[in-house]
């Protein structure tokens, strides 16, 4: 029933995740949409749509005869909600299935709503769900993805200079997911719609706190660390500030960053987790960051 899989956005960090496992399975038939102005070039063997997104018929087009729509764009795309014109489109075009760029936080938990990062991803949770009985949805939290920011310092972890910033101490509980993992979750979700259909998926591969991190990663780095102290408080006091400037990058960052390691249900979420029931293994926090210490090959 559900065979034409049209994934968006498939040239970023959640996208080039989620492509492989899409295409090795050989129950979907998958194609990427991306926009004409994109430098990104793909594989020649995957089928690729380029249109101009301003173009409204041309999005329409690109998406009639798709049966699921993954949207995983980011970056402008988030600050210009452009997933609402994809779900218009998309409800145009008779797509049966829509699964948004979240792949973050728990949205359904009543701080969401006091966060302004938020409200454009839960207006189009709204749209979605008036719409439910003409095109099924599924929302997807997945906590932080801790590979990715064990890799690049943003969950406040600098590897290479041995330093790291806790937040309200590191006490607090955060749910994650292996960036590298969520292809499979991403199947095994499109493979049970009798558990996924219109259902918020909470995913957590490990559920850590920032204390634990650092205790293996002196373990596994044989050092010494720095350690900073900021509470989520000011964290988020600032990110107020910011985004009363329109400095939007540096409010989105300091929102994510304060409502993960505040401890609140935003971003823990372990008791909800979908990960059993979608028969995906847990995973250790300690092989998480062994890994996280090894060496990296550098890919052109
Ligand atoms: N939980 C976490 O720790 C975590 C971490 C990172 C991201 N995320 C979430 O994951 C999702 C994807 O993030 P990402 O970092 O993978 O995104 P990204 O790499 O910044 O961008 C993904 C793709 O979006 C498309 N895109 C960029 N600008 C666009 C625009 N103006 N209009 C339409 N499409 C545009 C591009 O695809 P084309 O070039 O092919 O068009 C791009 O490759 C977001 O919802 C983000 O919040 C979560």
């Amino acid at each position: 029933m559900y065979k034409n899989v049209l994934l968006v956005g498939a040239s970023g960090d959640v996208g080039k995740s989620l492509l492989p496992d899409l295409l090795a399975d050989p129950d979907f038939q998958v194609t990427i949409l991306s926009r004409t102005d994109s430098s990104v070039n793909f594989a020649s063997n995957i089928n690729v749509i380029r249109v101009n997104y301003s173009d409204k018929l041309a999005l329409i087009k690109a998406l009639t005869g798709q049966d699921i729509v993954i949207s995983t764009v980011g970056g402008e795309a988030l600050m210009k909600n452009f997933d609402k014109t994809l779900i218009e489109a998309s409800l145009e075009a008779g797509v049966k299935w829509f699964l948004p760029s979240e792949y973050g936080f728990d949205l359904d938990d009543p701080a969401a709503s006091s966060t302004p990062i938020n409200i454009p991803l839960l207006e189009n949770i709204e749209l979605l769900k008036q719409n439910q009985s003409r095109m099924a949805y599924t929302f997807i939290s997945t906590g932080a993805f801790l590979d990715w920011g064990l890799d690049n310092g943003f969950l406040g972890f600098d590897i290479s200079n041995r330093a790291v910033t806790l937040y309200d101490d590191g006490k607090h509980l955060v749910s994650g997911t292996l960036l590298k993992n969520l292809g499979k979750a991403v199947v095994a979700i499109l493979h049970h719609p009798e558990l996924t259909l219109n259902q918020r998926i909470c995913l957590a591969d490990t559920t850590f706190t920032q204390e634990e991190v650092l205790n293996l990663l002196k373990k596994y780095t044989d050092s010494k660390w720095t350690v900073k102290h900021i509470t989520t408080e000011e964290v988020l006091k600032q990110a107020q500030e910011d985004w009363e400037k329109d400095n939007w990058m540096d409010a989105y960052i300091a929102f994510v960053l304060a409502y993960a390691y505040n401890g609140k249900g935003m971003c823990n979420f372990e008791k909800k987790t979908s990960n059993k029931a979608l028969g995906l293994e847990s995973i250790k926090l300690e092989q998480v960051v062994k890994e996280a210490v090894q060496p990296k090959e550098i890919t052109a």
